[in-house]
């Protein structure tokens, strides 16, 4: 499968997560062995989300890391530009306000949220220094980000054990309980993730100070920390 570029990914994954959003937690939940609730957990733990802070969850999907950051007593914004994931947020009742938006054009104030998090959507933005930038601009001085993003594990060992489940395991079952295009695309997907110091070197760009990498299940996924300066 080749990959798009530009406006042709930008469409293609819109169009994806509209199709998938009905069984898209199911298959979050099978695919990672149950494991991705714990990594939000975790993320919002590394952004230390507490009691009254606003909490921008950038491509939120169906609502999981807004939800569990709501359940911590934060006031949240979901934002994701696909309609039918956001339908899949708002049947769940989380008390938080979701909005239809591109990750690169925010309608949300320069310098008004406290952490911004976002869970396993860096590979599907069109140009990631944008969206940083945009982060950086709707992040309050002294604000967190939270970014998890799957990833790949860097002993050879794990890495051959990996590959067999994530490159085909995941797309045979995609292709059998959900969409097979869209279970291909996930692990190829990866392709698009620049190596953490390229990342680092982004963020530091847009303005995020103390970046960080924390590494999940043997490099299988990772979490990027950092502060606005
Ligand atoms: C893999 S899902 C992750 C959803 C959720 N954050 C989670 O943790 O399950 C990626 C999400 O990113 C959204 N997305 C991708 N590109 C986007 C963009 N440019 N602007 C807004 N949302 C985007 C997709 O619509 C999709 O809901």
């Amino acid at each position: 499968m080749s990959l798009p570029t530009g406006q042709e990914k930008h469409v293609a994954v819109r169009t994806m997560f509209d199709r998938i959003a009905p069984r898209y937690d199911m298959m979050n939940r099978l695919i990672s062995l149950g494991l991705d609730q714990g990594w939000r957990r975790v993320a919002l733990d590394l952004a230390q989300v507490g009691e009254g802070e606003r909490v921008l969850d950038l491509a939120c999907g169906t609502g999981d890391l807004s939800e569990a950051a709501r359940a911590r007593g934060a006031t949240v914004i979901g934002a994701d530009f696909a309609r039918e994931m956001l339908r899949g947020a708002r049947a769940r009742e989380i008390d938080a306000e979701f909005t239809c938006a591109d990750a690169a054009r925010l309608p949300i104030a320069t310098a008004s949220v406290d952490v911004v998090t976002c869970g396993f959507a860096l590979r599907n933005f069109v140009a990631l220094p944008e969206v940083f930038s945009e982060i950086a601009r709707v992040l309050k001085a002294g604000g967190r980000i939270a970014l998890i993003d799957a990833d790949r594990p860097k002993s050879r060992l794990v890495r051959f054990g990996h590959s067999l489940y994530f490159d085909r395991f995941v797309p045979w079952l995609g292709a059998r309980l959900s969409d097979r295009d869209a279970y291909r695309y996930l692990p190829e997907s990866t392709a698009y993730l620049p190596p953490a110091e390229e990342l680092f070197a982004m963020l530091d760009k847009a303005g995020l100070q103390q970046v960080a990498k924390k590494s999940l299940l043997f490099g299988s996924a990772q979490i990027l920390t950092g502060v606005r300066g």
